[in-house]
């Protein structure tokens, strides 16, 4: 394999939060500059979050928006932030959204942080506990911190967080050829 740089060969996404740390400003106002500086189409920067401190009010509110399953080891994160996309172009802004996340999470892996995303979310609910404008629609939950110890896991998600991470082979992503066919 090539070698990739650190800040991308170390990223991963674990559940196991350290329920102790906490989000500095300095770590919070970095991770969201990181955010802010993504490239987009047109400079059009279609990205809104919100960002809640552990136990603060926002924090709550994000957090109840998850799944029960994903609470469990979502309230230990230092931080959860909404990431939310603005504008009517849902495609679109929903790729500069994406990049803009991916700034986000390697700018934590080089502050000593981790990173991971949660889908599943009442983006309803999350439109009426944040008061969100009209135009401003919640697409994913960032929970942020510090990694934690696994064995503090319940069993199913410790076996989850041990487990190999697996991807698909680099010739199955190449569209030439036979790889061209590769259907997941
Ligand atoms: C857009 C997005 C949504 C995700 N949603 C969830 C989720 O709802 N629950 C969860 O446990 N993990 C979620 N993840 C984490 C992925 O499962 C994880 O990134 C993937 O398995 C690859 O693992 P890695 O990040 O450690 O390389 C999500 C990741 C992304 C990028």
């Amino acid at each position: 394999m090539a070698d990739l740089t650190p800040l991308l060969a170390f990223r991963w996404s674990p559940r196991a939060f350290d329920h102790t740390a906490e989000l500095s400003p300095q770590d919070a106002s970095a991770l969201l500059e990181a955010a802010r500086w993504a490239p987009s189409a047109d400079n059009s920067q279609p990205w809104r979050f919100a960002l809640g401190h552990r136990d603060d009010d926002t924090w709550k509110r994000i957090l109840v928006s998850l799944p029960g399953g994903d609470q469990r080891w979502a309230r230990h994160a230092a931080a959860l932030v909404l990431a939310a996309r603005a504008g009517g172009d849902a495609e679109r802004a929903g790729y500069d959204l994406g990049q803009a996340v991916a700034h986000l999470t390697v700018q934590a892996t080089a502050l000593g942080l981790h990173v991971r995303q949660l889908r599943d979310l009442d983006r309803a609910g999350l439109v009426t506990d944040l008061d969100l404008p009209a135009h401003v629609r919640p697409h994913v939950v960032i929970a942020v911190g510090r990694l934690g110890d696994p064995l503090s896991l319940p069993a199913d998600l410790l076996r989850a967080e041990t487990g190999l991470r697996h991807r698909l082979p680099l010739a199955a992503l190449l569209l030439t050829g036979r790889a061209a066919r590769y259907v997941p």
